[in-house]
């Protein structure tokens, strides 16, 4: 029997999931997303072309592997047309590798219009969400409301009217009216497109390939400090973005779980509102986010940068268990005389080493220095090229987190890929 391994953001999301995703499909017979839902931006880029993923896993790409949505995703029928189409127009057929589970829950047009309604309520103490109904779909989810990817094959038209009515009361109750006519067409345009794919029980998928002996990569959406439980609440998505998520998000028992691959940024960045300590209002963050285009990749709005933050890092590596480490965009840093860590926060002025219940304002982080590396990174192939600077700030951060770190990437292509066996 195998495991299913997981690879899953360790910061505030875009980390790199979707290349590193990519670059590990090869290993495996199936790829699968197991929360979130197009909120996610996931970025391949390959042979000079560049793909943005957003509810299709990133293991799309690489032979004729199977690709699963499962259950704990949310679904957009209208952008997951949008997203499958495009591929199809770049050569790229998903109909024979890509699968639906049939307990993935809908996003409907109404979702979006709540999301932006209770968005526009919440006035200055904005999440600064993506847009995409996530809450309020995962909120039907949970209250029991939610209609499902299975739900289109049993009795849906009159589920779909029960949940568009209570909606539009909700929307009414938050003065947000709007005709959706035109909105509901398309949806229900997108719905027939996405019966032509194939609706699976993907929990007993998942687990008959397991005991086949097949290798699944389960693929996170968004970041450990996203988590709804664990994350910068409220300022945090709606699903279990954590390991434990995948279990949910999958019909997968812990014992059956395998490598954990925590990623992270050699720096740090957000997007949207909430507290980050080690943002960097200054040059220094100007030119983070220039020489990382850290624009998002779904609403592209400027990312927020900093430095690396140990103390969050600390606390999402052992809420996941991460097992290896990968670190991206260490070329970003190329030309920074002077990189720092965040190794312990500094409350009231008492040092801190364990994530705090709040991150509010009196919580100051307390920084090592370390000496640029002053190299160009893209250029590097093997790990013996590394800069004695460069191993000397991995050897940090694999002491301060107790994980080695396997992979590190160097610019955004695949190949800009390094594999480590230090
Ligand atoms: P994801 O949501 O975790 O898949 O990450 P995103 O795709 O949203 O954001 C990561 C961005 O960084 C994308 O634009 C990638 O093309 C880019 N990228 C990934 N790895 C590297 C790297 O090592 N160096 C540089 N310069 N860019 C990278
Ligand atoms: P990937 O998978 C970065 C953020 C939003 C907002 C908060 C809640 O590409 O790493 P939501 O729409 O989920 O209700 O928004 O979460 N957010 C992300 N930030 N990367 C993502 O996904 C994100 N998905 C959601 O900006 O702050
Ligand atoms: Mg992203």
């Amino acid at each position: 029997m195998e495991k299913v391994d997981v690879l899953l953001g360790l910061q505030w999301g875009d980390e790199g999931k979707g290349k590193i995703v990519d670059v590990l499909t090869p290993q495996y017979d199936l790829v699968a997303r197991f929360q979130g839902g197009p909120n996610a931006g996931h970025t391949l880029e390959f042979n000079g072309e560049k793909y943005i993923l957003r509810s299709i896993p990133s293991g799309i790409f690489q032979g004729n592997k199977i690709n699963v949505i499962g259950n704990g995703v949310v679904l957009d029928p209208v952008l997951f047309q949008e997203e499958a189409e495009a591929l199809a127009k770049s050569g790229h057929d998903l109909t024979k590798r890509l699968v639906i589970s049939r307990k993935a829950h809908l996003i409907l047009p109404t979702h979006r219009l709540l999301d932006a309604a209770n968005e526009a309520a919440k006035g200055g103490a904005k999440i600064g969400t993506t847009g995409k109904g996530i809450g309020p779909t995962y909120t039907d989810k949970i209250s029991r409301y939610g209609l499902r990817a299975g739900d289109i094959e049993h009795d849906f038209e009159s589920k779909y009217n029960a949940a568009k009515e209570r909606h539009l009361r909700m929307l009414a109750s938050l003065n947000y009216t709007q005709d959706i006519a035109e909105l509901e067409a398309r949806w229900m345009q997108a719905i027939e497109f996405l019966k032509t794919f194939t609706f699976v029980d993907s929990e007993f998928l998942v687990n008959k390939s397991l005991k086949e002996g097949k290798k699944v990569l389960a693929e996170g959406a968004q970041g450990s400090l996203l988590d709804i439980d664990f994350g910068s609440y409220p300022f945090v998505t709606s699903s279990n973005t954590v390991c434990a998520g995948c279990c949910t998000g999958l019909g997968v028992a812990p014992r059956n779980i395998g490598d954990v691959y925590g990623i992270f940024k050699a720096y740090c960045t957000r997007v949207g509102a909430g507290p980050f300590p080690t943002e960097l209002l200054d040059e220094t963050g100007e030119k983070l986010c220039d020489l990382g285009h850290e624009f998002g990749s779904v609403t592209g709005r400027r990312r927020r940068c900093g430095w690396i933050d140990l103390v969050a890092l600390r606390y999402t590596v052992m809420l996941n268990g991460v097992s290896k480490l990968i670190m991206m965009k260490s070329d970003v840093m190329d030309t920074f005389p002077v990189i720092k860590a965040c190794v312990a926060y500094e409350i009231d002025g008492k040092e801190v080493k364990d994530f705090p219940y709040e991150l509010n304002e009196n919580v100051k982080p307390v920084y090592k220095e370390f000496k640029g590396w002053n190299k160009t990174m893209q250029d590097v192939k093997t790990e013996n090229e590394f800069p004695v600077e460069f191993k000397e700030y991995i050897k940090f951060l694999e002491s301060e987190l107790g994980v080695e770190i396997a992979i590190v990437s160097v610019g955004p292509d695949r190949e800009q890929t390094i594999m480590c066996h230090h």
